[in-house]
């Protein structure tokens, strides 16, 4: 791993101290004592594992309490509780030198408290949270065990109203990972790639998933604390190919390309940038903006930029319209899901109790959801979308599709291969006129099945319903023609074909059966019911 910021020697915010040697020992300590996701998951069961990402530790405290080194540890680094120097030790920690780079502070112990050693040799803290994460999206076959460190009381990944942590601002605490941060690394398009970007790291969990399918990763941020988490989180989980660089947007990388761009950026709409983990500190939506907008001179032909955003629903103008004004220009084929809108108060609300401000007096409370709906109100701001957006850079001169799409419904993860199919099956469909689709050969997708829905008893139903198991579980109404269509789709006959054979057995003239089917065909190709043969070679679409 490279640096071209780090200050030497490190300011205190700006422990512990990077060592690969000891991250080394640290990380040979976790894998021996099964201190991993699934190691975890095991020792507290499903329900405790779960009530960690609810930030409540009651549980997992109850089922950590028999001493093993895997026990130490969990308590040690991700319940954040004291443990005796001699439990730390036991777990294969070497607690001197993490006392020396800072992973750990020693206190004697103060009585009979939890932790107190027996052997009165005090007790050790973490001075920050280290989680176990399974970084294994990738599609390999190893488990992918890795470290995600963040500050103290951050590992969700949505502050909720903590205070500064450890001396450090509140507005440069760096955040575990949470909802956002996942549902991003899902919807990645993993292929083998160059190099990536991952733009606003945080602890770098998006640049943890890229080294495992990029030869280099560069992982920006504006706050040094991040790049320096995001070193400790690499160095931890073994990553030597992530380089870190301080800066906003794309300022570090003025004139580089990637295969793809990652980001999960500070997209919260607010008045004022009061936390950097979540405020762009531009006004409205103007940093999702200016990311979409740059992202294609900074992708390979054939790349990707994948993001997740808010937008604003704004009095008179279609979400739609701001959302392709957005990407027009930037040479981009794009895809936008808007999965979710809120209106202003919701918006604010939620925004202001990640704050903590719902803690603080009523009064000041109120000012402040004031101020937010004042700033809505004067952009004319209605609502605030949140969705992904994919962009992939078109080749030269071909006009880019764009499209957004509301689907506000459950989507199987990771969605990643299917993005990367959906533009596989425009490009197919863009090449194609009328007469090229009836002459292609389609198999039905995987898990597609037709639900039949009418009065009971009734001979014929009144809707047929083609419906996806996988990817984005799509359903469409479709005629007993159309469902005849798709079952008989097994990539053996022309679609021309198929609808000749259709027509003969219902008694209608094949022509209009032919003229009929284009619009559909593309229809269903689109939404992934239908898989091209072209872009299914060996039928396993
Ligand atoms: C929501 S966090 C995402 C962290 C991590 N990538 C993840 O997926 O969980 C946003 C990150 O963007 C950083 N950031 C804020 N403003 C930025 C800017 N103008 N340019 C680059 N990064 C920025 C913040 O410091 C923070 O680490």
């Amino acid at each position: 791993m490279t640096d071209s910021t780090a200050p030497t020697p490190p300011p205190a915010s700006l422990r512990p101290v990077v060592d690969a040697a000891l991250a080394a020992r640290l990380r040979a300590a976790f894998t021996a004592a099964d201190f991993t996701a699934d190691g975890c998951l095991d020792l507290l069961g499903a329900a405790a594992y779960a009530a960690l990402a609810r930030s409540e530790t009651v549980p997992a405290l109850r089922a950590t309490d028999g001493g093993s080194a895997r026990e130490t540890l969990l308590r040690l680094f991700l319940l954040q509780r004291p443990v005796s120097r001699a439990a730390a030790e036991a777990a294969g920690i070497p607690v001197q030198e993490c006392l020396a780079d800072g992973w750990l502070t020693a206190d004697r112990p103060a009585g009979p408290a939890e932790g107190a050693a027996p052997d009165g040799g005090g007790i050790v803290r973490a001075t920050v949270d280290i989680r176990p994460y399974a970084n294994d999206i990738a599609g390999t076959d190893d488990a992918g065990d890795a470290w995600i460190v963040s500050d103290l009381g951050c590992s969700v990944g949505g502050a909720g109203g903590i205070g500064s942590v450890g001396g450090v601002p509140r507005s440069e605490l760096v955040l575990g990972v949470g909802g956002a941060s996942t549902t991003l690394a899902n919807i990645t398009v993993r292929r083998p790639a160059r190099r990536v970007l991952d733009l606003g790291t945080g602890s770098g969990v998006q640049a943890l998933h890229a080294a495992r399918h990029a030869a280099t990763v560069v992982a920006t941020d504006v706050n040094p604390r991040a790049l320096h988490f995001t070193r400790l989180t690499a160095a931890l989980s073994g990553l030597a190919t992530v380089e870190t660089r301080q800066g906003s947007l794309f300022e570090p990388v003025p004139e580089e390309t990637f295969d793809l761009v990652v980001s999960n950026p500070p997209f919260v709409i607010s008045p004022g940038g009061r936390f950097t983990y979540r405020d762009g500190g531009m006004p409205g939506d103007e940093l999702c903006r200016s990311l979409v907008a740059e992202a294609g001179r900074h992708l390979e032909p054939g790349g990707y930029c994948q993001l997740l955003a808010n937008w604003q629903h704004v009095r008179g103008e279609d979400w739609r319209s701001r959302l392709t004004g957005w990407i027009n220009g930037t040479g981009c084929d794009a895809w936008v899901v808007q999965r979710e809108v809120q209106d202003v108060f919701e918006y604010a609300e939620l925004w202001l109790r990640d704050g903590g401000d719902h803690r603080e007096d009523r009064a000041q409370y109120d000012a402040r959801y004031e101020e937010w709906l004042d700033a809505f109100e004067a952009a004319k701001v209605e609502g605030i979308g949140f969705g992904w957006i994919t962009l992939r850079r078109a080749p030269d001169g071909r006009d880019p599709v764009v499209t957004a799409e509301e689907w506000p419904h459950p989507v199987e993860q990771p969605l990643g291969p299917e993005i990367e199919r959906w533009f596989a099956r425009q490009d197919f469909l863009r090449e194609q006129d009328d007469a090229g689709l009836l002459a292609a050969h389609y198999r039905l997708a995987d898990e597609v099945v037709q639900e039949q829905i009418g009065v009971p008893g009734a001979e014929d139903p009144e809707h047929v319903v083609l419906r996806q198991n996988r990817g984005m579980r799509r359903a469409t109404k479709v005629d007993t023609v159309g469902a005849g269509f798709a079952g008989a789709c097994d990539g053996s006959l022309p679609a021309g074909g198929i609808l000749d054979a259709i027509a003969h057995l219902v008694g209608e003239p094949s022509a209009l059966l032919r003229d009929r089917a284009p619009e559909q065909i593309r229809l269903l190709v689109e939404q992934g019911f239908l898989v091209p043969a072209a872009l299914d070679p060996d039928g396993s679409a």
